[in-house]
Parts: structure tokens; C-alpha cells; sequence
């Protein structure tokens, strides 16, 4: 079994070098003394500050919060794979749904994105999920087809198993408010069945699903393992990094006990 994952996105925060020195100190305080086996931690800091990311203690991995799908060239304001890669990023987060609602960034530009990051090995944490009318109005499986179907028909099997799929609700981030581990797991057997359908069994055992959407330590396991997820994406929580090294813990006992 892949190890849990939980996935720090630290969005626009953190607003000098020395408070990313007080973060990683932190962090590094946080997880001493402590082995992880079968949970895995991931930041996503802003662009500027990666390269003083690249120490992080054991057990995490390093991500960035986006990227565009072209090497080099004139795209103004924009991060190429290549960079990413120079910096020691292993994640990077696609199609957040901030960037579709503030950037105007749609499946096929998210799809391209995947494309790219696959290419440059960079393991893609894809980003799907409803707004809140869409929930309201009962279309949330059918929106949450429709990404599927567009991000990710023209993959391969092989290119699928290396992706990580977060679905998160867009009614859900920064609000505080969650669906229920039911809600949640009615989207984890529609995505199970869509990738048998469109792919085979196989593969849609294999491929990753995460939640994402206000996770704290106290709602960790309703919004993950009792709704098979296989990680979170955490936003606000993760800027107190003793809460990220908690979740972690959290779901070791729990995948240590199962
Ligand atoms: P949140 O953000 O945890 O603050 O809701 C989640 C996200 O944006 O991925």
C-alpha cells in the first residue's frame, strides 16, 4: 500500500525568509524523533521560497503550487517544469481550484499541465471537485465526470498510476465546512468506476485518491481512511507545521492498526 499522504499547500503565505527559517524550524522540531513508515508529508511553499524548502526533514517531499506546461520562453510571470526540477520539486499541484476561479485556468490548459509534468517526472497532484451551485443543483458526479474525461482520457495506464487525485469540493476550501464521509466516498467509488470503465479494474485500484477541503487533525480521519481516501490536501492547517506532523502521525496509528 502507498504510504497516506498529507500534502501542505501554503498558498501565498509565509512573507519573508525569516519567517520560512521560523516555519522549518518548526517543522524540523516538530518531527524529531519521529519515524514514519507508511505516511508521507509534502510542502508546497511559493515559488520564491523552494530553494530553502529543499532540506526538509525525512519523510517529507517537496511540491510546488503550480506550473505552466511550456519549457521556456516568453510566458510572463510563469514556472517552467524545468525549473521545478532544478530545485528538487518531486509534487506539483494542478488545476487548484483558485487557480481555475482567479486565472481562468480550464481542463485543457490543466490537462497540458499534467502532460508537461508527467513528462519531466514530476508527480502531479491534480485538483478536482464542484462548486457549491453545482452541489446545490445535484451535478456534482457529472461535473466530476466531466474532469475526469478531460483531463485524463488521453493518458496511459501507465502515466495514470504516477498521478495523485485530489478531489476537492470548491464550497469546501477555507470555509470550514467538509461533506460527509459518505458524500466522500460516493465520489471515491464514482472515480473507482469511471477508471474501470474508461481504463480497467486494475488500474482503478491503483490510482491515488486524496481529499481536500478544510482538513484539520480533528476531522483527519472522517474526511480520509473512513471514506477511503489515501491522503489529504491541507490549506490553512498547514501553516502550523506541529498540525501537518500530527496529521501524519494520525494516519500512521491508523494504517499501523488496520
Ligand atoms: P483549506 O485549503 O485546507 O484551507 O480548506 C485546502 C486547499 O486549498 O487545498
Amino acid at each position: 500500500m502507498k504510504p497516506f499522504l498529507v500534502i501542505g499547500n501554503l498558498k501565498m503565505n509565509l512573507l519573508s525568509e525569516a519567517e520560512v527559517e521560523r516555519y522549518l524550524g518548526e517543522l524540523h522540531k516538530a518531527v524529531l524523533g519521529k519515524k514514519f513508515t507508511n505516511s508521507l508529508g509534502v510542502i508546497a511553499p511559493p515559488f520564491v521560497y523552494l530553494h530553502q524548502f529543499r532540506d526538509l526533514p525525512d519523510h517529507f517531499g517537496l511540491g510546488a503550487q503550480d506550473m505552466h506546461w511550456e519549457e521556456r520562453g516568453a510566458v510572463t510571470g510563469s514556472v517552467s517544469p524545468l525549473m521545478l526540477k532544478d530545485l528538487k520539486a518531486e509534487y506539483v499541484i494542478l488545476g487548484h481550484s483558485e487557480r481555475r476561479s482567479l486565472f481562468g485556468e480550464t481542463d485543457s490548459m490543466i490537462r497540458d499541465k499534467v502532460d508537461a509534468a508527467l513528462k519531466h517526472n514530476l508527480i502531479p497532484i491534480v485538483c478536482i471537485g464542484e462548486t457549491e451551485p453545482e452541489r446545490e443543483s445535484g451535478v456534482t458526479i457529472q461535473v466530476v465526470a466531466g474532469q475526469l474525461q478531460s483531463i485524463f482520457e488521453k493518458l496511459s495506464s501507465l502515466q495514470i498510476e504516477k498521478i495523485v487525485l485530489a478531489y476537492e469540493p470548491r464550497w469546501a476550501i477555507g470555509t470550514g465546512r467538509t461533506p460527509s464521509t459518505s458524500d466522500i466516498f460516493q465520489i471515491k467509488v464514482f472515480i473507482r468506476k469511471w477508471f474501470t470503465e474508461n481504463f480497467d479494474a486494475k488500474l482503478a485500484d491503483k490510482v491515488r485518491v486524496i481529499y481536500g477541503g478544510s482538513v484539520n487533525s480533528m476531522n483527519l480521519g472522517a474526511v480520509s481512511w473512513e471514506a477511503e481516501m489515501g491522503g489529504v490536501l491541507v490549506g490553512k492547517e498547514s501553516l502550523y507545521p506541529r498540525e501537518l506532523v500530527k496529521m501524519m502521525e494520525l494516519a500512521e496509528a491508523e494504517r499501523n492498526s488496520s
